[in-house]
This record gives structure tokens, sequence and C-alpha cells, in this order.
């Protein structure tokens, strides 16, 4: 007869209320508590304060008068404070970009993946400044008039300047004749780049010849729910702590980004508290294998919350940075 060894995880998190697990006592350092030699730098649970300082209002302050400029409709439209904080979201991620990059003096090409029509990139160029060369890469095109692919043969200061590439398929299938200015560095960004995504432009960072070139790398995550459990790069550190696949899949599912019936901050906030923190541990599991394979050091991959979890619950981005 068949033993079925019953999931304590499973099982554990199915008796208890979701709202009173984990105890607050619990971080991402006590669940990875292995002895593997890899201190983490996360930060504290992302639950941070409302208040945006005073460069990132400033900054978007400024972008708006300047998208009053573009063709109507080309950047996200509809509603205006989902706009307004995904605007947010974008400045606050690229403020810290900005620091990082400013060495390079434009010497450089910035690959956006997962960067759909390309706004992440338009806004990129008036808070950071135009690089040499611009990539987005994402198998899914937005109509015509939804891309920013226009603006670049348009616009004489960002075309001037900027080559722009769009690469429509998936970063596991980019290779380096695919990407402009052979002798430049990259700078990788994605922002809120979904399930799998991730894992692929991890690996592909650290396994393709091109990932010789990237300097530095930006990645924000989402859709948790949709990780392939046999392609997570940090699978590694959960087997070591005796999480099975069946249990990974159902906490993967805990981090739940969307449900109809609620805003996310509001579901994120009353519903999710064991998605919290095993959102926070599958972003550390990331950075752990990203940090070994790209063969850094600890300070050079950290986890930050780049903004603020009322603009936006999904706030932590694995920041990797070996440029000068
Ligand atoms: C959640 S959307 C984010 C879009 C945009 N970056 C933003 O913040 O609004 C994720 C995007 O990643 C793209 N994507 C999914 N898998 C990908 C892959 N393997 N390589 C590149 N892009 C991918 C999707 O087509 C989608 O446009």
């Amino acid at each position: 007869m068949a033993i079925v060894r019953e999931s304590p995880t499973i099982s554990i998190l199915t008796k208890l209320d979701p709202k009173a697990w984990p105890p607050s006592s619990t971080t991402v350092e006590s669940l990875f508590c292995a002895d593997d030699g890899l201190p983490s730098t996360t930060e504290p649970p992302a639950v941070l304060g409302n208040e945006l300082d005073e460069e990132l209002i400033q900054a978007c302050e400024g972008l708006q008068e300047k998208e009053c400029l573009l063709p109507s409709g080309i950047l996200r439209s509809g509603n205006a404070e989902r706009t307004r904080k995904h605007r947010i979201q974008q400045v606050a991620m690229l403020l810290r970009v900005r620091e990082r990059v400013a060495s390079l003096h434009g010497r450089y090409i910035v690959v956006d993946v997962g960067g759909s029509g390309g706004e992440l990139l338009w806004v990129y160029g008036q808070v950071v400044g135009f690089p040499a060369a611009m990539v987005v890469v994402d198998p899914e095109e937005p109509p015509l008039d939804r891309r920013i692919d226009t603006y670049f043969s348009q616009d004489s200061e960002a075309c001037q300047r900027t080559r722009f590439v769009r690469l429509s398929k998936p970063i596991g299938d980019v290779t380096e004749k695919d990407l402009p200015c052979a002798d430049l560095p990259l700078v990788m960004l994605g922002k809120h780049l979904c399930g799998s995504a991730t894992d692929s432009l991890l690996l592909t960072v650290a396994g393709a010849p091109f990932g010789s070139r990237v300097v530095g790398l930006f990645v924000s995550q989402c859709c948790y729910m949709k990780i392939d459990p046999t392609t997570y790069v940090g699978r590694p550190y959960f087997q070591r702590i005796g999480i099975t696949e069946e249990e990974f899949v159902f906490l993967c599912h805990k981090a739940l980004w969307h449900d109809p019936q609620h805003s996310t901050v509001k579901y994120y906030c009353t519903l999710s508290r064991v998605g919290a923190i095993f959102e926070q541990a599958l972003v550390e599991g990331r950075r752990r294998y990203f940090m070994e394979a790209w063969g850094c050091g600890k300070g050079e991959v950290s986890v930050v919350a780049f903004t603020t979890s009322s603009v936006t619950p999904r706030n932590l981005m694995i920041e990797a940075w070996r440029g000068q």
C-alpha cells in the first residue's frame, strides 16, 4: 500500500489562520537558516511608510510636462491614479539606476527585458539620460500606436544620440549578435518581470557569452504563482530547508499578485502575510543564485525596496552592480 507522506508545510498553513502566520518574528533569515555561508542583505519586510521623497516627486512632475509632447496614448493611459503610481514606480527604480550608471558617461547600452511598449525606456531617457543604445526584449508586441519605437525615429534628441532596437523574443533566445555596439557594457532592466522570466534573465546573464558585458542588473518581479519550480533558480535553497516541490508551488500561489475581488494592495495586506514572507524568500533565493553564478561579492548583489509598498506591494528589486 502506498504511503502518502503528509506535507508538513501545507498542513500547517492550511490549518492556521493565514493572518496569524508567519509570526512577526519570522524573517527570511530565519527561513534560510541553513549555514550556506551566504549572509543575506535582504531588507526587513517591505512595509514602508507613505512618504515619497522630494527628488522623486520633482522628477515625476517634470515628466508630466514632457509626456504632453508625445503622441497621445503612446504611454500607458486609462485610470489616472494607476498611471500616476506606475510612473512613480518607474522613476523610483530609475533614480537608483541613475546613481550607478553615472560613471559610464552614457557609453553603454540599456536593455529592458519584458519592456513591452518601451515606456520604461522613454522614462529612462528623461530621468537618467540617453545612452548609446536602448533595447526592448519582449516576445509580445503591443500595437504600433502603443509603442515608443516610432518616437526614436521622430524625436531628434533621442534618435541622434541613441540607437533603438526591439527584439521580439524571450530573453533566453537573445544572443550576442542581436545586441548593438559590441564594445559597450550592458545594463539590464526588468520591471515587474513576471513568473519564470526573471529566472530566465538571471540564467541568461550568468551563462550567455554576452553576460560578460553586463555591468549592472536591476529587476523587480511579480506573478510569483506563475513560477515554474523546475526552472526557478533559487530552488536548491528551498530544497536544503526541506520544502518539497508540492509545498513550493503551494507557497508560490500564496504570493498572489491579483484577485479580481480586491484591489492589489488590499489583497496583499489583508490576506497574504504568508505570501509576503514567501515572496521575500523567493527573491532572496534568486539573489543568492545570481551572486554565486555571476561570481561576485556579497555586497554587489542586494535586494532593495525601490519604492513604498503603498505605491506597489511588489516593491522588491534585485540590484547587481560590478561597474566602476
Ligand atoms: C507584467 S509585464 C511588465 C511590463 C512592464 N515591464 C511594466 O512594468 O509594466 C511582463 C512582461 O514581460 C514579458 N515577458 C514574459 N516572459 C518574458 C521573457 N522570457 N523574456 C522577455 N520578456 C518576457 C511579457 O510579455 C510582458 O510584457
